[in-house]
């Protein structure tokens, strides 16, 4: 389970959303390193449930601004976006109500979502985002 790492690569060349990306790697590493501490940590549903809640900031943000530059896929990346809210919020209602063996699960599909979304769906409309208008 190694932690996720932001890099240049990564960058969509807008300032918001990059940090909002880091947030959401920050909060997926305080995951991991909770979980790595002890398996059943109470902080590990509190964090998650703060990952929620900035996810949704972070994707309405997102959203908002592909809906001004009129991105061709928004709907598609709309849709890309309720799934994991749906998954997220399922594995965080197991985890409040303590079953920590969906834990490991819930880290392998969050860490292995964010790589691929930031370095791909993300990525995709780094082009829209920064075009002169
Ligand atoms: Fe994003
Ligand atoms: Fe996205």
């Amino acid at each position: 389970m190694d932690l996720l790492k932001w890099n240049e690569s990564l960058s969509v060349e807008n300032i918001v959303i990059d940090n909002q990306h880091k947030g959401l790697f920050d909060l997926t590493n305080n995951l991991i390193l909770e979980y790595k501490d002890d398996i059943n940590s109470p902080l590990i549903g509190e964090t998650l449930s703060s990952l929620l809640r900035y996810a949704k900031k972070h994707f309405k943000d997102e959203e908002r601004l592909l809906r001004e530059v009129k991105y061709p896929k928004l709907e598609e990346h709309e849709k890309m976006h309720i799934d994991f809210i749906f998954k997220i919020a399922m594995f965080c209602k197991d985890v409040l109500n303590g079953k920590s063996s969906v834990v490991n699960e819930m880290i392998e599909y969050l860490t292995d979502w964010l790589i691929n979304h930031t370095s791909s769906a993300d990525l995709d409309f780094k082009n829209y985002i920064n075009q002169v208008a």
